[in-house]
């Protein structure tokens, strides 16, 4: 494919011409683009291609409205925005679990030989990729064209920022080929090379700019920037590494995906490499380890792939991770600084997390002047005191660890560190339970700290989430003793009424800033019964633990009538709740204690009569088996009771452990003895392997 050489003027040309050849110039500038950015093997000299751009900018000018959706100049031409928008993923983006040493990698091989029933030395092929650490991003293409891209967000939803994506050279906005599916999504990391991270620092030191900390801050930076010429000016690049397609494409490998992905005009990480066996992934791993620092992207590990599509299919994922993937960390990068000072951090539940703070040191690109000390235990083990010279280290994004003293270098002088007995915030008496590390300040709401981190908790996003109502402003307000509980939000607005001194004529506050601060909070007065439980702040209940328990419970009446009885291990509710995912003795011991309490309990009361708290409704799968009960029996020789049990769930089902009057099916292995009796004395169906992998053929 060749420049051309001569055009017809724009004034002679006809509409259906330049609409002809906008669209050739396009298809022809995004297979340049390919060839310079993601092969580096240009076939025209940057003049002729230049020409391209300039005579497809000529044609939009004269004919502004046959500007096409994957024109090239659509990388730049983008106008800031107010605020990104969210998109929910058509397919949640998860993330992967990670392995730290090579046995944990044969730990997880092993889960998933288990899972898909086979013997426990079966070797299952992988493909093994460079884990680039960068920020992941969505790129939706309709007709081949780029229609939407998207951060991760949390995995179910993120932003979008199409605009900015555009400006990335290697995304093209249309993909090359033929066989191009009508929708199609595509995953892949966008990153800043070393070298260029260089370049764009030594430009912000010469405009008395704040050097970024590292590529993958310079990149996250970048991309989420409101104005996309900003992003357009920083050399970000893209490798693809996942495809999703609902039809059209028939592919049955990850290689053959990485394959597609190339045909289609994306950069795949050329280090990838097909591994035939566990050894295999282990020599890449060392050569990988080795290679690591001469690449010119940063990567902190490397990820394993089943390569079998229809194995990955299989296996599904497990909370937030697939269980066909994993991470496998390279060793942490450590560095050695002083202990400046060792300060006490109280956490939303009271307890005190003591925080190194360290002479601030760079730990493989990233300052670090904190580290945590996990609890006193942590301290004592390790005997880490003020003054000492100690090894910091810092993998991925954990938070930085102290891993040793260096006693030879300790002042003679130094003594040992010596805990609290009393909170730091509120002075009350520290508390520690038995059979726990930890230890609380009891105060609760009283003690400022720990009331600050509650609040904030209350009204996050997953909670109430109040807009306009910050930690800053949560503090302002516990200070000046506005809102000391989550009850004080709700009758803020009545006080402020009557206030001598109301909240619109203070500072930082305005009579329309105000108002939509008591409409935020209004809109919240109606909330579903599994956010209010999250709100409570309960240790260890996050939102899915409190969706359980809205769902077990229903409203907030039985909820506080049992859950006080939790203490008795012998309570039906107790052994219900046991096996429930997420649920063991130490979080039910921390329900029970949370309902025991007279603060919180007086707490959740007002909260129920001020609000209205609606019923937590599941989300319904729509698959064959919805609300079927099916109790599994047996050894089934197909597949695994792990698999069955989450094929069974993906399909609407929930899977009992005992048959009961409410079971509606039970599936018998070999050797199902007496359930299978106990099945058909109740009358239920009982089918055989063979009729249940029927019953989940697709
Ligand atoms: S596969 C289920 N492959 O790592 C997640 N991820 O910890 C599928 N990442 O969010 C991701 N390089 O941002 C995959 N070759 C690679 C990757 C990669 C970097 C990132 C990605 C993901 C995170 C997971």
């Amino acid at each position: 494919m060749t420049a051309r050489t001569a055009y017809i003027p724009i004034n002679d040309l006809t509409e259906t011409d330049a609409q002809e050849e906008l669209a050739s110039l396009s298809k022809d500038i995004a297979y340049h683009d390919f060839l310079y950015f993601n092969k580096a093997a240009p076939e025209i000299p940057d003049y002729d291609y230049d020409q391209l751009v300039k005579r497809n900018k000529e044609i939009e000018q004269a004919f502004p409205h046959l500007k096409r959706v994957d024109s090239p100049s659509m990388r730049v031409g983008a106008t800031p925005s107010p605020e990104f928008q969210k998109v929910r993923h058509s397919v949640p983006m998860l993330s992967l679990d990670n392995a730290f040493s090579f046995a944990d990698v044969v730990n997880f091989v092993n889960r998933a030989n288990r899972f898909l029933n086979m013997p426990e030395d079966t070797e299952i092929p992988f493909v093994a990729e460079p884990k680039i650490d960068g920020l992941s991003a969505s790129l939706i293409y309709q007709n081949g064209q780029l229609i939407l891209g998207t951060t991760r967000g949390d995995g179910v939803e993120g932003e979008n920022i199409t605009a900015n994506l555009r400006t990335v050279r290697g995304i093209p906005l249309r993909l090359q080929g033929t066989n191009i599916p009508e929708n199609l999504e595509i995953r892949g990391e966008v990153y800043l090379a070393k070298s260029d991270f260089q370049k764009v620092n030594l430009e912000r030191e010469k405009n008395n700019q704040q050097p970024f900390s590292n590529p993958r801050n310079a990149a996250a930076g970048s991309l989420r920037q409101l104005d996309p010429k900003v992003t357009a000016s920083r050399p970000l690049k893209f490798f693809a590494y996942a495809l999703n397609a609902l039809s059209g494409l028939y592919l049955k490998t990850q290689e053959d995906i990485l394959k597609q992905l190339e045909e289609f005009g994306f950069s795949v990480n050329p280090h990838h490499q097909f591994c035939k066996a566990k050894k295999d992934l282990q020599l890449y791993f060392k050569r990988m380890n080795d290679k690591r620092n001469k690449l010119d992207y940063d990567i902190d590990g490397l990820v394993y792939k089943i390569n079998d599509l229809n194995l990955q299919k299989r296996l599904g994922s497990v909370g937030k991770a697939p269980r066909h993937s994993i991470a496998h960390k390279f060793m942490a990068e450590q560095c050695e600084t002083v202990v400046e000072d060792i300060q006490i951090q109280i956490g939303r539940t009271g307890v005190l997390t003591p925080v190194a703070h360290l002479k601030p040191v760079n730990v493989g690109g990233v300052m670090v002047a904190r580290a945590t000390l996990h609890n006193e235990q942590e301290i004592i083990r390790k005997d880490i005191r003020i003054d000492d010279h100690v090894i910091v280290q810092r993998a991925g994004d954990v938070i930085p660890q102290v891993v040793k003293v260096l006693p030879h270098k300790r002042l003679e002088n130094s003594f040992v560190y010596v805990f609290p007995t009393q909170c730091p915030s509120c002075k009350s008496s520290i508390v520690q339970k038995a059979n726990q590390v930890a230890k609380k300040c009891p105060n609760g709401f009283k003690c400022k700290a720990q009331a600050i981190q509650r609040l904030s908790h209350f009204i996050s996003r997953d909670a109430f989430d109040i807009d306009g109502l910050g930690t800053r402003n949560i503090e302002k307000f516990y200070e000046a003793h506005l809102v000391t509980s989550p009850v004080d939000l709700f009758t803020l607005q009545k006080r402020d009424a009557k206030s001598l001194k109301p909240l619109r004529i203070q500072e930082g506050w305005g009579v329309q800033s105000v108002t939509n601060l008591f409409d935020a909070i209004r809109a919240r007065r109606t909330i579903s019964f599994d956010r209010f439980i999250y709100a409570l702040g309960i240790p260890q209940i996050g939102l899915l633990t409190a969706r359980v328990l809205a769902t077990f419970y229903t409203t907030p009446e039985n909820l506080l009538f049992d859950a006080k009885n939790l203490v008795d291990k012998q309570t039906q509710s107790y052994q219900k709740l046991l096996n429930q995912d997420g649920f063991g003795h130490s979080i039910l011991e921390e329900i029970a204690d949370f309902f025991n309490d007279d603060v919180n309990q007086d707490l959740f009361q007002q909260l129920a009569s001020l609000l209205t708290i609606t019923h937590y409704e599941a989300p319904q799968s729509n698959g064959k088996l919805k609300g079927k009960i099916i109790v599994f029996t047996g050894s089934l020789k197909n597949m695994s009771r792990a698999e069955a049990k989450d094929i069974a769930e993906r399909l609407g089902a929930k899977v009992g452990s005992a048959i009961s009057k409410n079971t509606d099916l039970v599936v018998m292995g070999a050797e199902s003895g007496s359930k299978l009796r106990a099945a058909q004395t109740l009358g239920i169906q009982v089918v055989d392997e063979a009729a249940w992998l029927t019953i989940i053929k697709e």
